[in-house]
């Protein structure tokens, strides 16, 4: 992926955001800070009615999801048991001189001729001693008397610098500690230079790749920067290797120089709850919001009279100190989450319950209600397909979508399938075939029964759930199809737990347990399972920005161009839903009836009032805000023509057309739009 800088669409509309307040960097007063961004007026506004929107589709709109706020910090054994701790770190190198840090994974490759040195030695340089010499003389010839000058200038002499390296001239100044007092003069200018010269010598590789036709004295500068930087006074580069690179990954884009060996970096922030800083006091900002969702499911299935299959959604800041933010909001290190846990039964359940799982065809499942014998397959299939009815619903068009099917190697060992919405963004990268692919907007990922177990164990409390269906069901099913069924559970839990173990687990505990969880159906328990569709609110504003944004460049008789933003937000998440503007400011009744107009419709909607400047600028500044509508009061309104009294003009954001309108219509045509 590119930076905003290599991409002109996306340098316009980082800057579109900074003017017209949408996004800002965070802390810009002080010269920013990388990852963190902050949302101006209208990105208030936009973010507001995405998460709402994704709020009202997951939760109110459907009777089988309860939602959640949870703190940000949480005990940090939630963190151990959803392996966060252990495992949620991305591979990193460094440059070793700038000390720039990269994803190993998204080192773009490079070419060029590679310069390397084995090492360097400090030394002094010639106009270094013969300033020093010209000191010495001078101190010298000040001592009091002969005898010291002559012993003086036999100790010091030759022997302590010339053409000699600086740790000879430590070496010299031990010799002189027995030097009379006279002789602290000399001693003294010797202990500077020593302080302002002496340098180790390294034998640190170091290698530095330069584009071609470049000359190599930048290669000696790079080298001899970094050598400086390791204690290596005026450094002498050791033995220069030259070789040509193709297609490299081992070089920082920036530097050029060749990175460290990548090394796991854990993403999570640490902080220390209380007065004291120590381990025993660590906690971390959340790293997703779906952990204390899987921490509180039985408190919310007690609550809220849920049953099997149900979810619990949740909307919430999370953190990661990600190793190289990105493409503006794209890669953050504090952003927003839209998540949701929907909790079904295991297959081995459905089957014992329903006889079979039903098996649901793609093209099914966009017009089917959820059924009771579902498995997770169909489950999964049918929360890709709502979600992308939900991105369909504000406004990004299946053409600006793609999937990615996770393949077994990139699944997390617990996940059973991961489905991952991308979008095209401006910085998005083509295949092979020139078509844009798209970055992930949202994962929808089977994660098992993973998370409810792995808390279960952590937390010693149960996880699992009770139902009398399956009891009843499972001592009406005949011996060989328990038998399966509890075959097929018992080596799925088996094969959870051995992965799982603590090293002092033995194999026969393991055993015994994925035994007592078998043995469960038949009592009519079972670890509920989970699909997880899992959104960034940031992207996702970041993705409605790109979609919305259009711009026409026009030319007038004088060959003056300008060219105009029309931000086409989908009405749904538009920030300012409708701007209200009299025609003229100085016409009371017309400003009487605009202000009428603007308490009318500001209980149901966010209403821009605007009375200055031509209606034509007006205009403009409204669409480069993405405003849908735009309602002019005029002398029609008030009864000019009897035939308009009452009657406003709506002018469409997206068109330019305009309709006149009944008052008395307004709002409810607003509302059929906005809703
Ligand atoms: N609970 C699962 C989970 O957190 P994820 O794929 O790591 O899965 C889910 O994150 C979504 O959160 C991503 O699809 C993306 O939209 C958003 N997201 C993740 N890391 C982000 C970051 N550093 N900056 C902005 N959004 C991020």
């Amino acid at each position: 992926m590119t930076e905003p800088k290599d991409n002109p669409l996306m340098e316009k509309i980082v800057s579109l955001c900074k003017r017209r307040g949408f996004i800002f960097q965070s802390s810009e007063i002080y010269g920013g800070i990388n990852g963190f961004w902050d949302y101006g007026p209208l990105g208030a506004e936009l973010k507001r009615n995405v998460k709402e929107l994704w709020w009202h589709a997951m939760t109110r709109q459907r009777d089988d999801v309860a939602g959640l706020e949870a703190t940000i910090i949480m005990s940090p054994q939630i963190w151990k048991a959803s392996g966060h701790v252990d495992t949620f770190a991305d591979l990193m190198r460094e440059c070793p001189l700038t000390k720039k840090r990269v994803r190993a994974d998204q080192v773009e490759p490079q070419s060029g001729i590679a310069f390397t040195y084995l090492g360097a030695n400090s030394t002094i340089t010639n106009e270094v001693v013969s300033v020093f010499r010209a000191n010495l003389a001078d101190t010298i010839s000040k001592l009091p008397n002969d005898d010291l000058k002559t012993r003086a200038e036999i100790e010091a002499g030759d022997l302590l610098v010339g053409e000699l390296g600086a740790t000879k001239v430590a070496a010299y100044l031990f010799q002189w500690r027995d030097l009379s007092e006279g002789l602290q003069p000399v001693r003294k200018l010797l202990h500077e230079f020593k302080k302002t010269h002496e340098g180790k010598d390294s034998s640190e590789r170091f290698t530095v790749l330069l584009p071609i036709g470049k000359p190599p004295e930048s290669a000696h500068k790079i080298a001899r920067e970094f050598y400086q930087l390791n204690g290596v006074k005026n450094p002498a580069l050791l033995g220069e290797e030259i070789k040509k690179i193709e297609n490299s990954v081992d070089f920082h884009p920036e530097s050029g120089v060749m990175l460290t060996e990548a090394r796991p970096f854990n993403l999570m922030f640490k902080t220390f709850v209380g007065p004291v800083e120590s381990e025993d006091n660590v906690a971390y900002l959340r790293p997703e919001t779906a952990q204390a969702i899987f921490a509180q499911f039985k408190n919310v299935l007690e609550t809220s009279r849920q049953k099997v299959p149900f979810g619990i959604a949740q909307v919430g800041k999370a953190f990661r100190n990600e190793v190289t933010p990105r493409n503006f909001t794209f890669r953050s290190r504090e952003f927003e989450q839209m998540e949701l846990e929907f909790f079904i039964k295991p297959d081995e359940v459905i089957e014992a319950i329903h006889g079979s799982v039903a098996s649901v065809s793609n093209s099914q499942l966009s017009t089917l209600n959820p059924q009771p014998n579902w498995g997770w397959q169909a489950w999964h299939q049918y929360w890709v397909e709502e979600r992308v009815r939900f991105y369909e619903g504000i406004g990004l068009s299946r053409a600006m979508l793609g999937f990615h099917h996770q393949t077994p190697a990139e699944l997390a060992h617990y996940a059973r399938a991961c489905t991952d919405i991308l979008f095209k963004f401006p910085f998005s990268k083509k295949d092979e075939q020139g078509k844009v692919i798209g970055d992930e907007l949202e994962g929808i990922a089977a994660r098992s029964d993973f998370d409810l177990s792995q808390h279960q164990r952590f937390s010693g409390k149960p996880m699992g759930v009770f139902e009398d269906e399956l009891r009843a069901a499972w001592a009406k099913l005949p011996k060989e199809k328990q038998d399966a069924l509890w075959k097929r559970y018992y080596d799925h839990r088996k094969n959870y737990l051995t992965k799982c173990a603590r090293p002092d687990e033995t194999a026969e505990q393991i055993s015994k347990q994925a035994t007592d969880d078998a043995n469960g159906l038949a009592k009519g328990q079972y670890i509920p399972h989970v699909i997880e569709p899992s959104a960034g609110v940031d992207r996702l504003i970041l993705a409605l920005i790109a979609n919305a944004y259009s711009e026409i460049t026009e030319t007038d008789d004088k060959g003056k161009s300008e060219t105009r933003v029309t931000m086409k937000f989908h009405p749904r998440v538009a920030p300012i839903k409708v701007a209200v503007l009299p025609l003229m400011k100085n016409k009371p009744e017309i400003v009487k009836k605009a202000e009428e107009m603007r308490a009318l419709l500001r209980p149901w909607m966010n209403v821009f009032y605007d009375e200055a400047g031509s209606i034509g600028r007006r205009y403009a500044r409204q669409d480069e805000a993405g405003t849908p509508f735009c309602v002019t009061i005029d002398f029609d309104t008030l009864g000019e023509k009897p035939e308009l009294l009452d009657t406003v003009t709506i002018r469409y954001r997206d068109d330019g057309r305009q309709d006149r309108l009944k008052i008395s219509e307004l709002l409810e045509f607003l509302l059929s739009k906005i809703r």
